[in-house]
C-alpha cells in the first residue's frame, strides 16, 4: 500500500470512554455520567467511572503509542473538566490535565489532534435545555476559547464536533445513548445548534491558534437494496438524513432541499433557523474528518415515521456489533465526497472494528479479524489517494478497548487489549501489523 508524502498514521480515543476519574480535580457530571445510572440505559450497567483508567496512566499510554510508532493522536477534551458547569473560569486542574497530555506528545513526536466535544455535555448545561437550546452554542464557543488560550501551540489541529448525527439522532430521537430524548422536533433544533457551535467555535480557533480546524461527520454510505425505484428514493432519503443533512451546510452553507422539505412536512418548522446561522456554519474549514464503520442497503417504508425508509439487515461478513465489513464502501465514499463537495483535506479521523478476541497468550491477543479489517480499510483508503482525493491521515479506532457508549465494555474495539481488572495492557496482533505498516510506510516516504 503507498501512501501519499506527509500522510500521518494514528489512533483515536475519546474522553469519556477512556478516562476515568470522573470526580477527579473538579470534574462534574457530564451527560454521560447521569444517562448510565439510568437504569436499562448501559448494557450491564456499566459506566465511565474507571473506564481503561487513562487519566491516571497516560504516561504508559502515550509510552505505548511511541513503541508502536504512532504519529498522530486523535483524543477529545472533556468539556465538564475543563468548565465543569459549562459556563465560567477555567478549572486549572482539569485544563492541567490536557495540558501535560498534549506535552507528553510533543516530547515523544506524536501530532495532538484534538476534539472538543465528543459527547460529554456537562450535565449543568443539559439542565438549561442542552443542545435544543440555542445558548448552549456560546457556551460552546466560550469553552473553545478557553481550551484554545490554554492549550494554544500544543494541538496541532482542531476538530470542533465528533458525529453531530450521532448526538442528534442516537441521543435524541432513538434515545439509546444520552441526554436519552425522543423527540423529532428536539432533535432538528439539537442539529442545527451542534452546526451553529461548530460554525461559532470554529471563529474563535481562527482567532487564537493558527491550526487547521475541522469536524468529523460519519458518513454512512445508503444504498438502495434492490433495483425497485421506490428502494433507491428511500436510499437518498436516507443519504440526506445520514450525510447531506450535516455536509451541505458545513461544506455548501445550505440544507440539502429535499430534506428540508421532508422534515417541513413530516416534523414542524424549522424553527432553530435563523438568519445569518448558514453563512456561520458554512465558513471554510481546513478539513474534514469522515468516521467510516458501514454502509446500509435502503427500503423504503411508506408510512414511517419521517423518512418512510428503514435499512436491511445486513449480510455477512459481520463485525461483533453486526456491522457489515466493506472496505469498497470506504473507497466509495471518499471519491463520492470529492466529486459532490470538492477537494477538500480529508482525515479518516475513525475506522475500526470490534470482534470477541481470544484471551492473550504470549504476550499478545491474536486478532486476525481486525488485522484483516485494517488492512482492507487502509487499502482503501491509499487506492482512494492514488485515485486523487486528498486525505492525509488516518486514525484506527482505537487504541484501547474502551466504554463503548450504550453497549459498555463488552464490545472491543482496541488494537490493545485492556484487562478492566487490572488495567494491564496487552498489544493485540493489529497493534503489531500496524506498527509494522507504519514502519514500512515510513521508510518509503
Ligand atoms: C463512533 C464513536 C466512537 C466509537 C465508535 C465505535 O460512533 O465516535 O466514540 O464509539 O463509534
Amino acid at each position: 500500500m503507498d501512501f501519499p508524502p506527509g500522510f500521518r498514521f494514528g489512533t483515536a480515543t475519546a474522553a469519556y470512554q477512556v478516562e476515568g476519574a470522573v470526580h477527579e480535580d473538579g470534574r462534574a457530571d457530564s451527560i454521560w455520567d447521569t444517562f448510565t445510572r439510568v437504569p436499562g440505559a448501559v448494557a450491564n450497567g456499566d459506566t465511565g467511572d474507571v473506564a481503561c483508567d487513562h487519566y491516571h496512566r497516560w504516561r504508559e499510554d502515550l509510552d505505548l503509542m511511541a513503541e508502536l510508532g504512532l504519529e498522530s493522536y486523535r483524543f477529545s477534551i472533556a468539556w465538564p473538566r475543563v468548565q465543569p458547569d459549562g459556563r465560567g473560569a477555567v478549572n486549572p486542574a482539569g485544563i492541567d490535565f490536557y495540558r501535560r497530555l498534549v506535552e507528553g506528545l510533543a516530547e515523544r513526536g506524536i501530532e495532538a489532534v484534538a476534539t472538543l466535544y465528543h459527547w460529554d455535555l456537562p450535565q449543568a448545561l443539559q439542565d438549561t435545555g442542552g443542545w435544543a437550546a440555542r445558548d448552549t452554542t456560546e457556551r460552546f464557543a466560550e469553552y473553545a476559547a478557553l481550551v484554545a488560550d490554554a492549550l494554544g501551540d500544543g494541538v496541532a489541529q482542531w476538530i470542533t464536533h465528533n458525529e453531530p448525527w450521532v448526538v442528534t439522532f442516537l441521543g435524541h430521537v432513538e434515545g439509546v445513548m444520552a441526554p436519552g430524548v425522543r423527540d423529532w422536533p428536539t432533535a432538528l433544533r439539537v442539529a442545527h445548534h451542534l452546526l451553529l457551535s461548530h460554525g461559532r467555535a470554529l471563529e474563535v480557533l481562527r482567532e487564537r491558534s493558527s491550526a487547521p480546524v475541522g469536524i468529523t461527520l460519519n458518513l454512512t454510505p445508503a444504498r438502495p437494496a434492490s433495483t425497485a425505484e421506490d428502494d433507491a428514493v428511500a436510499a437518498r432519503r436516507l443519504d440526506g438524513y445520514f450525510n447531506r443533512w450535516f455536509l451541505d451546510p458545513v461544506l455548501t452553507g445550505a440544507y440539502p432541499a429535499d430534506l428540508l422539505e421532508r422534515y417541513r412536512e413530516h416534523v414542524g418548522p424549522l424553527d432553530a433557523v435563523r438568519d445569518g446561522d448558514l453563512e456561520v456554519i458554512g465558513a471554510p474549514i481546513d478539513f474534514l474528518g469522515v468516521n467510516y464503520y458501514f454502509p446500509v442497503a435502503v427500503r423504503a417504508a411508506p408510512g414511517e415515521g419521517p423518512l418512510e425508509a428503514r435499512t436491511a439487515e445486513p449480510s455477512p461478513p459481520l463485525t461483533a456489533m453486526g456491522w457489515p465489513i466493506d472496505p469498497a464502501a470506504l473507497h466509495e465514499l471518499l471519491l463520492r465526497v470529492r466529486r459532490d463537495y470538492g477537494d477538500i483535506p480529508i482525515a479518516i479521523t475513525e475506522n475500526g472494528a470490534a470482534f470477541e478476541d481470544p484471551a492473550p497468550a504470549e504476550g499478545v491477543v491474536e486478532d486476525p479479524d481486525r488485522v484483516a479489517f485494517l488492512d482492507g480499510h487502509l487499502g482503501a483508503v491509499a487506492r482512494a489517494a492514488a485515485d486523487g482525493v486528498d486525505v492525509r491521515r488516518y486514525f484506527a479506532w482505537s487504541l484501547l478497548d474502551n466504554f463503548e457508549w450504550h453497549l459498555g465494555y463488552a464490545k472491543r474495539f482496541g488494537i490493545v487489549r485492556v484487562d478492566y481488572e487490572t488495567q494491564q495492557r496487552v498489544p493485540k496482533r493489529s497493534a503489531l501489523w500496524y506498527r509494522d505498516l507504519i514502519r514500512i510506510s515510513r521508510a518509503k516516504r
